[in-house]
């Protein structure tokens, strides 16, 4: 894990409430994993708390890193106004990250709004040396555009969206459950609302699939030193930024409740 005081190179309207940003970060690039985290320093005091944003897309040639983000509160409204030549801090990168040691294998990456944040970087692991399925979904439009900065090549690629207006009407489980019809599906990796997650993870485990959830919890520090970020779940208490954000969905979703233990992704 590094603190790097990171200049930006870029700091893109992608559209709605949605940012692209770029920074020239320090070794912090050459070590992230698709899934880990960075914690983003605002400059105002008043928000004395980092904020957490999954890394978008690191590249290890150049140090840089990018982050996608939508304006939410105050820091993430303060990080939308800074401009190329502004310096940003950054700790991480933080988190276990998404399993990418996989070779030759059928793989679905499902990511949902927001949650299309860390898939830039899963998506250009996993396809040197696997068979990827991408679904992305979102509300609209505007919620799908981040995908333009993707590179998909040799990914077969399924847009869905709430209202239509882009690729498929209608959610990301039932493009999901279409796709098992015809194939076989080795490891599903999954990012973005709790309800979604929730959904994609019992289809996965009834198929008897494996299947990973990137989670999201309110975080105050970011590094394992508060219970900000803990979660109950089928194997005990967790903490999301240290032994997550990345979830096994079998001990977070239990497909055969024997009582009512229901998934922590609430
Ligand atoms: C591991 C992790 C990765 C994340 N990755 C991204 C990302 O790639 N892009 C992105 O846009 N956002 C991401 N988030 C959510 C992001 O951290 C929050 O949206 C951000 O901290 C809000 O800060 P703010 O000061 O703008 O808003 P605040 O004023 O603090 O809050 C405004 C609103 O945001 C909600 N919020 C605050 N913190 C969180 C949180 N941790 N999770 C969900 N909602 C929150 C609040 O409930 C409130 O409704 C991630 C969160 C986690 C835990
Ligand atoms: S945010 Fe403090 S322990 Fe996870």
């Amino acid at each position: 894990m590094f603190l790097e005081e990171c200049q930006i190179l870029e700091n893109k309207f992608v559209g709605d409430r949605y940012y692209l940003m770029k920074i020239q970060a320090g070794k912090s690039a050459g070590v992230s994993k698709a899934g880990q985290f960075f914690m983003l320093k605002c400059k105002n005091d008043i928000r004395v708390l980092r904020r957490p944003i999954s890394l978008h897309f690191a590249d290890s040639e150049n140090s840089t890193l990018e982050f996608y983000y939508e304006v939410k509160g105050g820091g993430t409204n303060e990080f939308s106004s800074l401009k190329p030549g502004d310096s940003i801090n950054v700790q991480g990168p933080l988190g276990n990250g998404f399993n990418t040691e996989v070779e030759d294998k059928e793989i679905m990456v499902i990511g949902g709004g927001m949650g299309i944040a860390p898939t830039k970087y899963l998506i250009e692991k996993l396809s040197k040396n696997n068979r990827v399925t991408f679904i992305a979904g979102g509300r609209d439009a505007g919620a799908v555009k981040i995908l333009e900065n993707l590179n998909l090549d040799g990914v077969k690629v399924c847009v869905v969206t709430d209202d239509g207006s882009v690729g498929e009407k209608g959610n990301v489980v039932s493009i999901m459950q279409k796709v098992l019809i015809d194939n076989k599906i080795d490891l599903v990796q999954t990012c973005g609302p709790h309800k979604m997650m929730e959904a994609v993870a019992k289809v996965a485990l009834e198929n008897d699939i494996e299947c990973e959830v990137s989670l999201e919890e309110r975080m105050a520090c970011g590094i394992k030193a508060c219970v900000g970020c803990s979660i109950k779940t089928l194997d005990g208490m967790k903490k999301v930024c240290y032994d997550g954000p990345v979830f096994n969905a079998k001990i977070i979703v239990d497909v055969n409740p024997k009582e009512n233990v229901g998934c922590s992704c609430n």
